[in-house]
């Protein structure tokens, strides 16, 4: 069964950031890009690193670790080492919640 969790208030992160949360189990790195909000899995695919604090472009994400790239709006991996694509999650905000789905 997958559910809404909150796991941010809207001004916890500005436009360009990112950070890692906990909702249910998941560790999840959250973004805000333009006012909008994306979720993906926060553990590197290739060693585990912490896309959450990764440097964003646009929506997309560099690992601190090694440098593999993913777009934060899919999961989906742009730039090596990594090979395997993040989970990523639907985020919803409600009032000042921002809720992520797992
Ligand atoms: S752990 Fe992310 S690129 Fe190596």
């Amino acid at each position: 069964m997958t559910e809404f969790v909150a796991v941010a208030t809207t001004d916890e992160l500005d436009d360009g950031e990112g950070t890692v949360v906990e909702a249910s189990g998941h560790t999840i790195a959250l973004f805000r890009v333009d006012g909008d909000f994306y979720a993906i899995g926060n553990d590197c695919t290739h060693q585990g690193g912490p896309l959450g604090e990764g440097d964003l472009d646009g929506t997309t994400v560099t690992c601190p670790w090694h440098g593999a790239q993913f777009d934060i709006s899919s999961g989906e991996v742009l730039g090596p080492p990594a090979d395997e694509p993040e989970p990523e999650y639907e985020v919803r905000v409600d009032g000042d919640e921002v809720q992520v789905c797992v």
